[in-house]
């Protein structure tokens, strides 16, 4: 907990953290949006006052992200876990084929998905090493002539990120970027598509964006249900049905926030600066804490950690807790420590962990 404003420090993996200012002008005009009378989540999605907040974070997108005409920007909702379904249901069926690489728990996920459309393969797997790294650009395999290629650009589970993307050529590269979207600057014409559920950098969960060539869009299967072919919800501007406006709403005032920061270099060097606050407490422990990732594959978003003993590491977490941090437990399906420092952490929280890390080790060892 923050002396100042009674905010907890929050490492959660998602949801998590979102700016305070954002919190306090969706506070001040929650009961009543721009002289409306009232909130925004009571607006029609079909008045002007609401598409005014939709446009708006639509243009904001492409400012700030680069976003080139021939890209569309969507708002979808089911999450990034919708879009392991939509993507093969969009773009594969027999005798058509994708490659998978596998960096982690999630990589799995849009894999099975994808296997239920077409002749979805895995390539490049980390798995024998637990996932503690990413393949080298140079050894990347796939083939000239699939649909495209998958990647998850930050794995939110095992703390790695990629820190450069390949060149794929002809063929799409569509990128998970659930957990590292817009916390730096990305050369957007290197992917076919991106997506992201909102949910750590962007926003509230419930709005999933997309950001996919037109080409794409064009060239996408149309004998699937309307919902779910991407030309639907680009030839309606995302607006074919219900959007979820409050959380768009609040994507736009993140957005405003990032903007306020400097943009995205300057979010991505604060980025830095605060994850090296904790992988410097890791390295200068003499092995009292390990991280889980190698070196040159570590996530600026999730620090994932051990300590020497299970024993040890319940009891870091508990004190940890006593502390008011939050959300510091790694995923229940790999245990360990993770800290969760998405944009929004501000410095100071990653300050504090680090000196509890320092305090915790001098007490404990
Ligand atoms: C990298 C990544 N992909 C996909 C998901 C699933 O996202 P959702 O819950 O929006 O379906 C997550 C959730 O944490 C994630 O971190």
């Amino acid at each position: 907990m923050t002396e100042q404003n009674q905010r907890a420090y929050n490492f959660n993996a998602g949801p998590s953290a979102l700016p305070l200012e954002v919190l306090q002008v969706a506070q001040k005009e929650l009961v009543d949006f721009k002289q409306s009378g009232m909130s925004v989540m009571e607006l029609s999605h079909r008045s002007a006052t609401y598409e005014e907040v939709h446009n708006e974070a639509i243009a904001r997108l492409r400012k700030l992200f680069n976003i080139p005409e021939n890209y569309e920007v969507l708002f979808v909702q089911g999450g990034a876990s919708q879009q392991f379904a939509t993507i093969p249901m969009n773009f594969l069926e027999d005798g058509k084929k994708a490659a998978y690489v596998m960096t982690g728990s999630w990589s799995e996920k849009a894999l099975k998905e994808a296997k239920l459309f077409g002749h979805a393969y895995e390539t490049n797997s980390t798995k024998a090493d637990k996932y503690n790294h990413i393949p080298t650009i140079s050894d990347l395999n796939w083939d000239e002539n699939d649909e495209y290629i998958h990647i998850t650009s930050n794995n939110t589970i095992y703390g790695t990120q990629w820190k450069e993307f390949p060149n794929t050529n002809d063929v799409p590269l569509i990128a998970d970027m659930s957990s590292d979207i817009m916390s730096k600057p990305i050369d957007i014409e290197k992917f076919g598509m991106i997506y992201a559920g909102a949910q750590k950098n962007l926003g509230p969960s419930g709005v999933t964006l997309v950001i996919i060539r037109k080409d794409l869009v064009e060239k996408a299967k149309a004998n699937i249900p309307t919902i779910f072919q991407y030309r639907t919800h680009a030839d309606n501007n995302s607006l074919y049905n219900t959007p979820p406006t409050f959380g768009i709403y609040m994507l736009g005032e993140v957005l405003k926030w990032i903007e306020s920061q400097g943009g995205l270099k300057e979010v991505a060097k604060k980025n830095e600066e605060k994850a090296k606050l904790i992988y410097d407490a890791i390295d200068e422990s003499n092995g009292f804490y390990s991280g889980h990732a190698k070196t040159d594959s570590r996530s600026l978003m999730n620090i994932t950690f051990n300590l020497q003993t299970p024993e040890l590491e319940k009891q870091f977490l508990q004190e940890a807790k006593e502390a008011g941090f939050v959300g510091l437990n790694g995923h229940r399906s790999i245990g360990g420590c993770r800290a969760s420092a998405y944009n929004a952490v501000p410095y100071e929280a990653c300050k504090a962990l680090r000196d509890f890390m320092i305090e915790f080790q001098a007490k404990h060892k």
